[in-house]
């Protein structure tokens, strides 16, 4: 980068031409989303910026743009990311949480809306905590659970919850194994299960695959091995007429309806995401 570049405004244009010019995807919003964290502005205010930078801003600013041109994506290079009123960080076993699972949650929230913001909730494969604490901030009402296998994982999501002062009960756990201990039945079962076959990888952007996590994005060499887990080793925990709302890749939702179906579940159908393709498969536990 230019040392003479003088604003906020050159250096970002600046920064988004060099990684347009790697073939780095959407280089404008990288490189005005990085800039306007590092100044600690909004991003439609990067433009309007009149203070000088210092010669460490630009440091750095240097830095985190060939970051991003070796394709390390932004919330790993910030170690933090939004998802809906959230500020979640990241550390390298948690995934970068993704715009497609806010609407996931929007589905959650009207299954817990139709019971009066109350009700046991538990969200398999925490992750960040993404789902499970954006529930807990915007319906306070309900006890919420969060599993995941990564210690690591679990590690961040706590700290995310404390920093946005919720209370989640957080628990280490291989899906549904050991969980018989929770005294009251889930009343709502949320999950973004890893969907995507290992053999899929290669297909991956190289800000998915070298970045995210590995036990979060694949669920080995078939595809829906987590959606039949869960179906088969979750009726013991539910209430009877508990929702249960999972996250689902392209081309899997009526796949993942049939087979819930198939262990007793009732399909109700798949909601989309931001996109409109289908995201979110929706299905009721009528009990035993
Ligand atoms: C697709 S990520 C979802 C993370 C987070 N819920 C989100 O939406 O951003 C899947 C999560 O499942 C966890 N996981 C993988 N295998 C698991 C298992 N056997 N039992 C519980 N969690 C598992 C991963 O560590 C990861 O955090």
């Amino acid at each position: 980068m230019r040392t003479g570049a003088a604003s906020a405004r050159e250096l970002s244009r600046e920064a988004a031409t060099r990684l347009e010019r790697a073939g780095v995807p959407e280089p404008i919003a990288s490189a005005e989303v990085l800039l306007s964290e590092l100044l600690g502005v909004g991003r439609a205010d990067v433009a309007f910026y009149d203070e000088p930078l210092t010669d460490e801003q630009r440091a750095l600013y240097e830095t985190w743009i060939s970051r991003r041109m070796e394709r390390e994506p932004v919330q790993r290079i910030l170690g933090y990311g939004y998802f809906r009123n959230l500020k979640l960080y990241l550390n390298e076993h948690a995934l970068v949480p993704r715009p497609d699972t806010e609407s996931v949650v929007d589905v959650a929230l009207e299954c817990i809306d139709r019971r009066g913001d109350r009700g046991v909730v538990l969200d398999i494969g925490t992750g960040s905590g993404a789902i499970a604490i954006a529930i807990a901030q915007e319906r306070p009402g309900c006890e919420i659970h969060a599993t995941d296998l990564s210690e690591g994982a679990l590690k961040i999501a706590r700290h995310n919850a404390e920093l946005n002062g919720v209370e989640i009960h957080f628990h280490g756990a291989d899906v549904a194994a050991g969980l018989d201990f929770l005294n009251k039945r889930v009343d709502l079962l949320v999950s973004n299960p890893p969907y995507i076959p290992s053999d899929a990888a290669t297909r991956l952007a190289p800000e998915v695959h070298r970045w995210d996590p590995h036990l979060a994005l694949y669920s080995g060499p078939e595809e829906l091995t987590f959606f039949r887990r869960i179906f088969a080793e979750t009726p013991p925990l539910l209430s009877a007429g508990a929702d249960v709302v999972l996250e689902i890749g392209d081309g899997q939702a009526e796949t993942v309806l049939a087979l819930g179906e198939g262990f007793g579940f009732t399909p109700l159908g798949w909601r989309p995401d931001l996109a409109g393709s289908p995201r979110a498969a929706l299905l009721r536990w009528p009990g035993r």
